[in-house]
């Protein structure tokens, strides 16, 4: 199987089993069999993009209700905000034209329509893009491909800032991606994306960022690369503390000199082996410990009589609890703020969602925190809980409960 994005071979260094889509979470009535992908981790030895060995149906993953809401987290609604503000900081045109791939619920974009300035959110996922239009936000329902963006410009003109949060990473086919950035970008414009970085996936061990939904795991070496591939070049990187741990890129193709944090993250990805076979199975190997270690604390604390409940069913949490073997016998119920969410149960291993406990008498004695790329939220709100003895587990970026 070569790779989705160069064609190069590609080697696998983890295999996570047969596991349900992240976000099908399903009625618990619902008997119907469930999809199921088997996820392989490989990389890539031509552009060195971490990848899946299989791509997921599309249509089954961002569909019409896709749950995940952008706005679900007051720290990711400050980021977009602030995100708003850097990319018109950057407009130099006298009537600019912004477009967000993947625009969910509008939360970037409202920042970008209340400024008056035109824009447009593609996204698959009508739900969310009839939430992002009553807050006044210009978007649509569709896929972002070479198609859809030749229409956009037709419509619109060229755009001068494209950006995708979380997105590009969704899609395996790079090209199609690609061809569309090239046909809408304006020539002096700007690519800017971000996503979950595998450097910080290696140094947290948080294999729960592998799910089908994350077809790629990017990171500068991967990303100057594949930009190169296809006439664009790396001319911006910078880290960013949000969801675990992602990098922005910024690519451009009018021959602008690249920042020297390009090299430097290069570098440093150079010098860890970030790439290499054998770091990546040193990974691979610490998933399988960790699987252990998260099951015996689990175990010990049902065995000890007190109640557990998960912190918030994130798409991750799929992963962690199917590859895990975690069902309701150990975690009977997972809270969660996502009216989509409260009221299944989750992909898979069928553990109940519900809405969290507004009396704080059924509150459980240990949460195990599956929100952990949201935790100074998190603790900020649940300093009751903590205040009363509570407990956490956490299994990221080791596991420890206390
Ligand atoms: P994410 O990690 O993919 O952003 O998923 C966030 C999920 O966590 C979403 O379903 C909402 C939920 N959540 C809570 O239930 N409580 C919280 O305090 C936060 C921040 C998120
Ligand atoms: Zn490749």
């Amino acid at each position: 199987m070569p790779c989705r994005s160069c064609g190069a071979e590609v080697t696998q260094f983890l295999d996570l089993g047969l596991q349900p889509l992240a976000n099908a979470f399903r009625r618990a009535d619902d008997t119907s069999a469930e999809f199921r992908l088997r996820l392989r981790s490989m990389v890539c030895d031509g552009c060195k993009v971490v990848q899946l060995a299989e791509p997921g149906p599309a249509e089954r993953m961002f569909h019409a209700g896709y749950p995940f809401r952008t706005s679900s987290s007051a720290r990711m609604s400050a980021h977009f905000t602030a995100t708003a503000e850097r990319l018109v900081a950057g407009l130099t045109t006298p009537d600019p034209f912004v477009v967000e791939i993947g625009s969910n619920d509008g939360t970037m974009l409202a920042a970008i329509a209340d400024r008056g300035i035109r824009h447009l959110g593609i996204d698959p996922a009508a739900s969310m893009v009839r939430e992002a239009i009553s807050r006044g936000v210009n978007a649509r329902v569709d896929w972002f491909d070479a198609a859809t963006a030749a229409r956009t410009r037709n419509e619109f003109g060229p755009a001068d800032i494209i950006y995708a949060a979380n997105t590009i990473c969704h899609i395996p086919d790079l090209h199609t991606v690609f061809k569309g950035l090239e046909t809408l970008l304006y020539d002096g414009g700007v690519v800017i994306f971000e996503g979950p970085y595998l450097g910080d996936v290696l140094r947290l061990v948080s294999f729960d960022q592998i799910y089908d939904e994350h077809f790629y795991l990017f990171s500068a070496t991967a990303v100057a690369r594949i930009a190169n591939l296809h006439g664009f070049a790396l001319v911006d990187v910078e880290h960013l503390d949000v969801h675990g741990g992602e990098l922005r890129y910024t690519l451009a193709r009018d021959g602008r000199a690249p920042s020297p944090d390009v090299a430097t993250v290069i570098a440093t990805e150079d010098r860890e082996g970030q790439h290499s076979l054998a770091r990546l199975e040193v990974f691979a190997a610490e998933v399988v410990a960790r699987r252990a270690r998260l099951r015996d604390v689990l175990v010990e604390e049902h065995r000890s009589g007190r109640r557990v409940a998960g912190y918030a069913a994130t798409g991750k949490s799929t992963t962690v609890l199917n590859y895990c073997g975690i069902g309701p016998d150990l975690l009977p119920v997972i809270y969660d703020t996502t009216p989509e969410k409260q009221g299944l149960v989750t992909p898979g291993s069928h553990i109940p969602v519900e809405p969290f406990p507004t009396d704080f008498g059924a509150y459980p004695d240990t949460f195990l925190l599956f929100g952990w790329n949201h935790t100074d939220e998190i603790l900020a709100k649940e300093r009751k809980f903590i205040d009363r003895g509570g407990r956490w587990i956490r299994y990221v970026p080791d596991v420890r409960i206390g």
